[in-house]
């Protein structure tokens, strides 16, 4: 199975630059008696196996062990949960309480991703008002959701457009964990631009972090990459500087989770240091992200909250490989927040952000049509 996810001319004139990935990371079939299905990304790269998640607990779960992950994910992965609790109402005003339960529910599984919230918060409200038909209410639920899986779809094809433009030539760039096609609903928010790149015909290179302790990068990453033909090379974290020092990448850029106003921004753990060691290389460091992802309540990310995850996930690797006496005390933050100082710029669909960032994400959020209230 190949998919096209995105297929444009890059340029006028130019030939057809397509990206096709042999995946899909998500996917509503049928009505709303229909399936929801997700590729089970504990499983790569071992094996590509789609499941389906028929109830509200299960989507929870899989959002919990990351079998669906990445931020723009995570918002239409909640989306449908939130469907597929509310169809378990009896009648329009069961179908209410269930949204309410349901959105409790999802809430619950992971903090730090705002596209999460924001995606619960879109279908609930679209429930909103007078429709006291169940189908006519549970229909309309299910194309809220379905507006938010083909608004990221689009989103990461124009944050791939706006990101090509700061691309250097030849494309050497590092990531961070997975913020590709396995992450969103369409090319991606960081690897958008590079696919994009390759598809224009362009040398891109990228070095993937490993991305411990889950190895998003080594597992996904790597894995995504080379199935769309991109040369990549896995690093070890701890040799991310080391590369930057050699002049190994011209530029890095990764996704996130959660933007403040002020451009703070919370990405996957380690995101914070590679920042550090780009500014002492003077190599530029970009943020892609959706509208989606910026949470305009919060001035700074001081108050991001940032999900503690169980200390086996670093004692014990891949669920079975032991590294770490039995007992010991394990911290494992998943994320972190970069400060807006370290950001060059920021890439969303709407335009790219530069400093001051507080006037330019402002300017975003003001202009955008439906972007987050
Ligand atoms: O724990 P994960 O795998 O959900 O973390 C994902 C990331 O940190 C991504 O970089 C982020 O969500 C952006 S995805 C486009």
């Amino acid at each position: 199975m190949t998919l096209v996810r995105f297929a444009a001319k890059l340029l006028p004139g130019d030939a057809m630059a397509t990206v096709s990935l042999p995946f899909r990371t998500l996917a509503w079939e049928g009505g709303i008696d229909g399936r929801f299905l997700i590729l089970d990304q504990r499983r790569l790269p071992r094996e590509q196996k789609e499941i389906e998640l028929a109830t509200v607990a299960a989507v929870r779960d899989a959002i919990k062990s990351l079998a669906v992950r990445g931020a723009p994910a995570l918002g239409a992965a909640a989306a449908y949960g939130l469907v597929i609790a509310a169809r378990a109402g009896a009648d329009a005003a069961g179908v209410r309480q269930c949204l309410r339960e349901g959105r409790a529910c999802l809430a619950s599984s992971r903090p730090t991703a705002h596209n999460l919230f924001w995606g619960l918060d879109r279908v609930a409200r679209a429930g909103d008002g007078v429709e006291q038909d169940r189908a006519r209410l549970l229909a309309r639920l299910l194309a809220e959701a379905r507006a938010i899986e083909r608004e990221d779809a689009a989103a990461c094809e124009a944050i791939g457009r706006h990101g090509l433009t700061l691309l250097p030539d030849p494309v050497r760039a590092m990531t961070q964990c997975n913020a590709g096609a396995l992450a969103t609903c369409g090319i991606g928010s960081a690897l958008a631009p590079l696919y994009m790149a390759h598809a224009a015909g362009r040398d891109v290179a990228v070095i993937a972090r490993e991305t411990r302790p889950l190895l998003q990068g080594a597992r996904l990453t790597a894995w995504e990459l080379a199935q769309a033909g991109i040369d990549v090379t896995l690093i070890a974290d701890a040799a991310a500087a080391h590369c930057l020092a050699r002049g190994k990448a011209n530029c890095i850029i990764v996704g996130a989770d959660r933007i403040a106003r002020n451009g703070d921004t919370a990405n996957k753990i380690g995101t914070y240091e590679l920042a550090l060691a780009a500014a002492r290389h003077r190599v530029p460091f970009f943020v892609a992200a959706p509208l989606s992802t910026f949470d305009p309540a919060l001035r700074a990310g001081d108050a991001i909250v940032i999900e503690e995850r169980p200390g086996e996930e670093i004692s014990v690797i891949g669920g079975s490989l032991r590294v770490a006496p039995e007992g010991v005390c394990c911290a494992n933050p998943a994320f972190d927040v970069t400060p807006a100082e370290l950001i060059t710029a920021i890439v969303t669909e709407e335009g790219v952000a530069r400093p001051p960032y507080e006037r330019s994400i402002d300017a975003l959020l003001a202009g955008a049509a439906g972007a987050p209230a």
